[in-house]
């Protein structure tokens, strides 16, 4: 798995209000939804395009095209869905699907509750949206899910990574044989006790559509 850690003065000024504890739920919504904006330009730096001809008032010349099929976003419920307008404000010819996960609060684990996937997904360039990496079980199992259905290239977008949980993330999907790459807008210290990001931004879902 390639790590891409998003290094830019921008994205660490809005992460910093993001994590403010006193930031309310629509600053914090608007500040989730620039940062995607700024990883989805890294996250996309290999789409698949295929030429395309097009005359400019001057002359014919050729440019590119996203190919077919076109690239699939699917945020992860709840929270990936606070990544979702921030992507495909740069992909809008995206296909979304949307993949329900939950995790088991005593033993991290985590479980499908929902899906609207198309079946096949073949040869598809699939971009998964979570904001927080902590364990990582969330994003493997999402992973799986969409290798299984023939995704041959996967981006992972996240707001905030713990270690531990890159290098769980790592292990657990280390058998597939596609390319996956990680874009994080910062990798924090560690994991706690609890399963929180140190220092983090606390719950990323309550944060972004109140406790629930
Ligand atoms: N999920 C969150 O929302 N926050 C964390 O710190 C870890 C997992």
């Amino acid at each position: 798995m390639r790590v891409l850690t998003a290094d830019h003065p921008l994205i660490a000024h809005k992460l910093t209000y993001l994590r403010k504890k006193d930031t309310d739920s629509p600053t914090f919504r608007r500040l989730a939804d620039e940062l995607v904006t700024l990883l989805a330009y890294e996250a996309t730096r290999e789409v698949r395009t295929e030429p395309f001809d097009i005359e400019t008032p001057v002359s014919a010349t050729q440019g590119v095209k996203l190919s077919s099929p076109k690239p699939l976003v699917v945020p992860i419920l709840r929270a990936g869905l606070g990544m979702l307008d921030g992507m495909v404000r740069l992909l809008p010819t995206a296909e979304v699907g949307f993949l329900g996960m939950l995790r088991d609060e005593q033993t991290f684990e985590a479980k499908t509750y929902a899906n609207r996937l198309p079946d096949d997904l073949s040869g598809r360039q699939c971009y998964v949206l979570d904001p927080m990496l902590a364990t990582g079980g969330t994003l493997a199992m999402s992973i799986r899910y969409l290798v299984d259905r023939g995704a041959d290239d996967i981006t992972a977008v996240t707001l905030l990574a713990a270690p531990e949980g890159i290098e769980a993330l790592g292990e657990q999907i280390a058998d597939l044989d596609v390319p996956v790459t990680l874009v994080t807008g910062a990798v924090d210290e560690r994991l706690n006790e609890q399963g929180y990001i140190v220092p983090g931004l606390g719950d990323a879902g309550d944060r972004l559509y109140g406790v629930v």
